[in-house]
């Protein structure tokens, strides 16, 4: 009867065990977000949807499913629209590459501002700045000071978007032309030999050196290295790197293209 008595109390314990196990694995389930299935762009929530705090995003638990063939500007780009068939008046890589340079290209005092936009704990930020297209990386340079909001988003959140534009006329719609970057940004230290290089070969800093009109050659270039190395601990050159770039040029139409023409590192 006692050893009866010993097994009940034994496995009454080991069903409590696992009892409380599961209580506990439950409660830790219910903090963790469920792992959430990728979803459309264009989707929505609804009345049984779990309940989502401000300041999280849909992409904070879910993938986002770019590629669907229902936004506006996948129809512009390849698909059947009402100027073109499936496939028609698309660019070749190269060219479109072409036409980003004819856009934003320019060394040096031909660099263009953009509108930077950053994000941090899902709050974007909007900010003009200037950058220089690298021809040869296809990367995007900029010189800033140090401590600035976007830099310090840029810390925390690498991933950028960023917009050239030119203004339109809304009278006659004739000409427009706009370029819109996704990428990944990368601050480089004055101390990164890239740093320098950036400088001389991309960065229009001359103007900030503040050379006199009379100097010589070579007092230029004195002044020039001097101002260099005062702003190695003041400022941060960013380089962007895009993925994918989305160029509108009313002046496609002129040669049959699609006004809208994509380019992509892959
Ligand atoms: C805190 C995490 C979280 C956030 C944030 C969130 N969801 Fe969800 N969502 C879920 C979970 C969990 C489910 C249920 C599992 C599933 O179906 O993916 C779900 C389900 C869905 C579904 C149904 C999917 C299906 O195929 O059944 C849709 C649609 C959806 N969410 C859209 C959204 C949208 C739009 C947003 C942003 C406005 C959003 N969700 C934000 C966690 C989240």
């Amino acid at each position: 009867m006692k050893q009866c008595k010993s097994i009940f109390i034994g496995v009454l314990s080991i069903i409590l065990l696992f009892g409380v196990c599961g209580l506990l694995w439950a409660a830790d389930k219910a903090k963790m977000p469920e792992k959430a299935k990728s979803i459309e762009a264009t989707a929505e929530i609804e009345s049984d949807h779990p309940e989502v705090e401000p300041g999280i995003s849909c992409n904070d638990c879910h993938e986002i499913k770019y590629d669907a063939k229902t936004t506006a500007t996948q129809v512009y780009l390849y698909e059947d629209s009402p100027r073109y068939d499936k496939g028609e008046g698309v660019m070749k890589k190269e060219r479109v590459w072409q036409e980003i340079e004819k856009a934003i290209g320019g060394l040096k005092h031909d660099s263009k501002t953009f509108i930077l936009g950053t994000s941090v704990n899902n709050v974007p930020l909007t900010t003009t700045c200037e950058w220089t297209l690298d021809p040869k990386t296809k990367n995007l340079y900029g010189f800033h000071e140090k401590g600035t909001e976007k830099l310090r988003h840029i810390a925390a959140n690498p991933k950028v978007s960023m917009n050239y534009h030119e203004e339109f006329d809304s009278a006659t719609f004739a000409d427009y032309l706009c370029v819109q970057i996704r990428g990944t940004a990368e601050l480089i230290e004055g101390s990164n030999p890239a740093f320098e290089k950036a400088m001389i070969e991309l960065l229009p800093y001359e103007f900030g050196a503040r050379v006199p009109k009379d100097a010589t050659p070579k007092q230029r270039e004195e002044r020039l290295k001097q101002y260099r190395q005062s702003v190695r601990n003041d400022f941060l050159i960013t380089k962007i790197t895009p993925e994918q770039i989305t160029i509108v040029n009313k002046n496609f139409s002129k040669e049959g293209f699609r006004l809208y023409q994509r380019w992509t590192n892959k």
